[in-house]
């Protein structure tokens, strides 16, 4: 078999690469390890950037998204009971964000890729990347127990966090930033309707918790817990009753509960691979960076490393030039940098850390009173919850 690009994973990144290189008349064959049930299983966030929303608009990937994503203008902050609405469309002069689901993303770029005609292999075994150092890398992998080979001219790693891309070039001087908190997210979906239009985001003695939606019907919670514990200490009871004691009673009181679809905890990672590109190996998505959830940065990241690397594969391929491929990574990592920040700081500011003196304590509170106080604070909030500009 022969392609031009091999894309490893078919999370969002994948998929989104794949549909870009299409539009861009650039062949491509997707590898996934897992079934696309199970991929279309997973459920994580749900906060598109209006970069993210314009790239599935280019790839012609959006009717569904217009019809059901929910427009945004604005999130609340609740600091110790005091809320802080950021006026994201104000501050920003008229940006927004729209939340609708990455599992729907990711549903939608797989329909998008099947009408298209263009390939993918779920459940490919054993994938194994060769000769990145020369102009004719190879993709090998097992389907039904076949070993198989793709040659190509480029590979994009977009297997996520846990896949072999970043791996293979591990000893060719990969270096990686990292940092773990001290704590998890317990999420719960259940289909009730969202307790307000717009997000919240709660900082509380107790610890963090989030009220997120992906419908007017379904919603999406979350309560920060300690990264030992077990989901099965969590009755669905026992969860309403933490998040209500956390949100304060005036957003109890608009709490609908219900029996939950998922439960899950997922751990806290701050986390940079550098550099992005090995010959004509090319990483994007969580496969080169992770960010904590706080600011809703994970799946905007991957759509603005992909329009990035899908530019710079476009031209090479059309005009055989090496200058966008020479400067993907820089590229790239300017921005994965800013997102990382901004996760940071947001996670900082809005968590409760056993290691904390009360110094500490108050450097939150502070930062809270200043945002309250300060226009430019909450712009420069906004500025970075919307997107910056790709
Ligand atoms: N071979 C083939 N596929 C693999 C391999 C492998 N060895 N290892 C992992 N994969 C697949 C995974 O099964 C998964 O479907 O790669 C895909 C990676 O998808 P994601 O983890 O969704 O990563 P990405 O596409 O970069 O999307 C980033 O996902 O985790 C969130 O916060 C993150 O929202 C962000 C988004
Ligand atoms: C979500 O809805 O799952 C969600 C929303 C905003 C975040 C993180 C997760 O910052």
């Amino acid at each position: 078999m022969r392609h031009q690009v091999v894309i490893i994973g078919s999370g969002p990144a994948g998929l989104l690469l794949g549909a870009l290189l299409h539009k861009a008349g650039v062949d491509t064959i997707i590898l996934e390890a897992k079934s696309r049930d199970y991929v279309l299983s997973r459920i994580r966030a749900g906060v598109l950037e209006q970069g993210t929303v314009d790239l599935l608009s280019h790839v012609g990937a959006d009717a569904r998204l217009r019809r059901e994503g929910l427009p945004h203008e604005g999130f609340c902050l609740c600091f110790d009971g005091e809320m802080l609405r950021i006026d994201m469309k104000d501050l920003t002069g008229g940006k927004q964000v729209t939340v609708y689901g990455q599992t729907e993303v990711t549903r939608d770029l797989m329909e998008h890729r099947d009408a298209s005609g263009a390939p993918a292999i779920y459940e490919a075994a054993d994938v194994a990347i060769h000769d990145t150092d020369t102009g004719h890398p190879c993709v090998t992998f097992t389907k039904d127990g076949r070993s198989q080979r793709i040659d190509c001219d480029a590979v994009a790693g977009c297997d996520g966090y846990h896949g072999i891309s970043r791996r293979t070039v591990e000893d060719r001087g990969l270096q990686t930033f990292e940092r773990t908190y001290p704590f998890g997210w317990l999420g719960l979906l259940a289909d009730v309707p969202p307790c307000a239009h717009e997000l919240i985001y709660v900082a509380h003695q107790r610890g963090f918790a989030l009220c997120s939606m992906r419908s007017h019907t379904r919603s999406r919670y979350y309560v920060q817990c300690e990264l030992t514990e077990d989901v099965a200490n969590w009755s669905d009871d026992r969860f309403w009753e933490e998040l209500k004691l956390r949100v304060g009673p005036e957003v109890a009181r608009t709490i609908v509960t219900g029996p939950s679809i998922e439960k899950s905890i997922a751990p806290l990672r701050s986390f940079v691979a550098e550099p992005l590109r090995f010959g004509r190996l090319f990483l994007a998505g969580d496969a080169a960076h992770i960010v904590p959830p706080t600011g809703a940065k994970g799946l905007n990241l991957a759509a603005s490393d992909v329009h990035y690397l899908s530019v710079a594969l476009a031209e090479f391929f059309a005009e055989r030039s090496s200058a966008g491929i020479d400067h993907y990574s820089a590229h790239a990592l300017d921005r994965i940098w800013k997102a990382e920040r901004f996760s940071w700081s947001m996670t900082m500011l809005m968590h409760r850390f056993d290691s904390h003196s009360p110094f500490e304590q108050r450097m939150q509170a502070a930062e809270f009173a200043y945002l309250r106080s300060s226009r430019t604070a909450r712009a420069a909030m906004a500025e970075n919850y919307v997107g910056l500009p790709m």
